[in-house]
């Protein structure tokens, strides 16, 4: 099956712009970087950018994607939002796949905070933003999104034992158009939603995998460790020390402790 069959994507698409302009590359090095390049050269909101392949696939904090071709979704959704909205981005955005994943699956999805989608103990998408601002403005935000659908991960020694696809969980293939066209209706709902000031926070909230266990937490100048005791509206994670103070982190890369 060529992907993507477009008309299998839209005819199930219930979105006012998100994905209505898409463009599509059978192989690329990083949707990430023809997107900055759409956002750059004035392409509307709600464009995206989808591949097959990817050959420079991005993570974050430098890392590599795995992005082989025939299996799964790599896509970046171009998006002008305020800076209110941009701060929800990274609550949205893993809320999307999760429930995209549970409608088109069955399969339950958990958040590890940020953004990172797991199902049981073992990740299953993961989300790049890259924002660009001027003066305090959001010239443009671009949401990389790398859903892993019908990859045999063991064939990737490096991801084998920390990554999951929804074949693997499933035992049988899942349509890349159907989890897409899912994927963009709940995004564009509730970024609209973000939009109008309503808490989206509280559902992610809810598939948190991180709450009320002991995390280690990634800073770019230093180490956390510390029981993660709740994330606020915006989506910054409390965590509570050793020695019963209170610290709000923004962002960073968090690793569960037995
Ligand atoms: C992570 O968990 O580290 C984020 C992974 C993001 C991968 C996606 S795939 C589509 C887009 N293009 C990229 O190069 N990266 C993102």
């Amino acid at each position: 099956m060529p992907w993507p069959d477009l008309s299998r994507v839209e005819s199930q698409l219930h979105t006012e712009t998100l994905g209505r302009r898409l463009v599509y590359y059978s192989s690329v090095g990083s949707t990430q970087d023809v997107a900055r390049q759409e956002a750059a050269a004035g392409a509307p909101e709600g464009t995206i950018v989808l591949a097959d392949e990817q050959t420079a696939g991005r993570g974050r904090l430098g890392r590599s994607w795995a992005s082989p071709p025939g299996t799964n979704i790599y896509v970046t959704l171009v998006l002008r939002p305020s800076l209110e909205v941009l701060r929800r981005l990274s609550i949205v955005a893993p809320l999307a796949v999760s429930l995209a994943i549970e409608e088109r699956t069955g399969l339950r999805a958990g958040i590890k905070w940020p953004n990172d989608v797991w199902i049981g103990e073992r990740k299953v998408a993961g989300i790049l933003i890259e924002s660009e601002l001027v003066e305090g403005r959001v010239l443009f935000s671009l949401v990389g999104i790398g859903l892993n659908v019908n990859m045999d991960v063991a064939a990737i020694p490096e991801i084998a034992d920390i990554a999951t696809s929804l074949r693997h969980e499933l035992g049988r293939e899942v349509s890349r158009e159907d989890v897409l066209a899912s994927l963009l209706d709940h995004f564009e709902r509730l970024y609209r939603a973000a939009g109008r000031g309503e808490p989206v926070h509280l559902a992610w909230r809810e598939r948190l995998i991180v709450l009320g266990r002991p995390v280690r937490v990634g800073l770019p100048d230093r180490v956390e460790e510390g029981v993660a005791e709740d994330v606020d509206e915006n989506g910054c994670l409390l965590l509570r020390r050793a020695d019963g103070s209170l610290v709000t982190i923004e962002a960073g890369d968090v690793t569960l402790r037995a």
